[in-house]
């Protein structure tokens, strides 16, 4: 049992039961000033008010385990990262000087960089070296907060190298605290060797054996990418084994994606920032969580997604880092958080729910974290004394983590 006590606001609690936050909701996770909390094998099993770290049963509760003083500091959920791409091998860093002389993220790609360029690399590494350049991140992100996270495939477009991916997320997974989800993502580029119908017919007979290794699927359904016709029928095979969709859309241009992502009962529409109002129209009333990327907007110099014009409409909203390295080398969840805050307008307790419990919903697994509540995982980030939620978007690159729990492990 680890208790922490003198927790100067305790942000993010959400009664339980609640799977995700929509439109106005967004701003409405509890704050609890000058807190105790309680973990036991993993969980949440207690909070409340300071002093006196009462259980419900009225006894005092800090005299087994250990005891944290957080001397003031905030606890907040830890992240929930839905939308990663951070297995991959090598790096892309002469494409950032071609893209730092002017060339945009599709000519880039048009001269055989971009995705080709890493589904090269990766094929020429060793899986158990990909691993390990993989946990190098895998690492840096959980110790900048997140205990949730997405990998997508995507990086092979051949069938044993996209298999070769799938298993060392897997491996992943085993390796660390954190919650990991898999998302095989073959339609991401068309593999080198294949024509355009070759290679989506390729992807339809790799799924039976991704399905062996993934949770989700994506389609990367954008111009020059893939259309919506391929996507359908991706994700139709898919469903039949067991894969949700979970896909790419609106990046570069408006595809449809959006709406071919809602007729396949999507988890999640990602990306998002090229939107118009049918977009909205079409996400509303359905069970698929808008997910927006502000890390690649940054990077590449696109549009950011308009967050506020759905949260607005009353959609849930998710965001993610996207985590690639393409369009958003980094991982780091508190500023994705402080770009939805600084460029979309977003409050910061609306931010904060869209980089924990919505993220959670958009994985798949907000019953299991993603807010402070009793029974959940005991995914919390403890900062350092004098933080509140406001700062952390607002002195977005100051240090600010004491220690991170994944599943109640103390990872920093
Ligand atoms: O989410 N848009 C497609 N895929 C990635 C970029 C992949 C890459 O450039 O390596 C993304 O932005
Ligand atoms: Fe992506």
């Amino acid at each position: 049992m680890i208790t922490i006590i003198n927790i100067g606001e305790l942000v993010g609690i959400v009664p339980s039961g609640v799977s995700v936050l929509k439109g106005a909701e967004m701003a409405s996770m509890g704050v609890l000033h000058d807190a105790w909390l309680q973990i036991e094998n993993g969980k949440i099993v207690d909070f409340g008010k300071m002093p006196g770290q009462a259980g419900h049963d009225g006894h005092p509760r800090h005299d087994r385990g250990s005891v944290i003083d957080a001397r003031g500091g905030m606890v907040l959920p830890a992240f929930c990262d839905s939308h990663t791409h951070l297995v991959y091998a090598g790096s892309r860093e002469g494409e950032f000087l071609d893209k730092l002389a002017g060339l945009s993220y599709e000519e880039i790609a048009a001269r055989g960089g971009g995705i080709l360029n890493s589904a090269d690399l990766l094929h020429e590494t060793s899986e158990d070296e990909l691993f390990e350049q993989s946990m190098v991140r895998v690492r840096e992100v959980l110790a900048k907060g997140t205990a949730a996270l997405e990998i997508k495939s995507g990086y092979g477009l051949r069938p044993a190298d996209e298999l070769k991916m799938l298993r060392v997320i897997r491996r992943i997974g085993a390796a660390v605290p954190a919650l990991v989800r898999a998302t095989f993502l073959g339609a991401h580029a068309v593999g080198r060797g294949y024509t355009h119908a070759s290679y989506v017919d390729e992807v339809l007979r790799m799924i039976p054996d991704a399905a062996e290794l993934a949770d989700f699927i994506d389609v990367f359904c954008d111009e020059g990418f893939f259309t919506v016709e391929d996507t359908s029928r991706i994700l139709e095979e898919g469903l039949k084994y067991g894969l949700r969709p979970k896909i790419h859309a609106n990046e570069l241009a408006v595809s449809g994606g959006v709406q071919v992502g809602v007729q396949h009962n999507a988890l999640s529409v990602d990306h998002l920032e090229r939107t118009t109002s049918a977009e909205i129209d079409a996400l509303k009333g359905t069970e698929t969580i808008p997910v927006m990327l502000p890390g690649s907007s940054f990077f590449l110099g696109l549009p950011y997604g308009r967050a506020r014009a759905f949260v607005d409409a009353g959609l849930p909203l998710a965001l993610a880092s996207d985590y690639n390295p393409g369009s958003s080398p980094s991982g780091d969840m508190r500023f994705v958080m402080a770009l939805g805050c600084i460029k979309m307008r977003l409050t910061p307790m609306e931010a904060l729910a869209a980089v924990t419990l919505n993220g959670a919903a958009a994985l798949g697994v907000s019953a299991q974290t993603g807010s402070v509540t009793r029974g959940k995982r005991a995914d919390l980030i403890l900062t350092q004394p004098g933080w509140s939620l406001t700062r952390l978007a607002y002195n977005f690159t100051t240090p600010f983590i004491r220690q991170v729990f994944a599943s109640g492990e103390q990872l920093k």
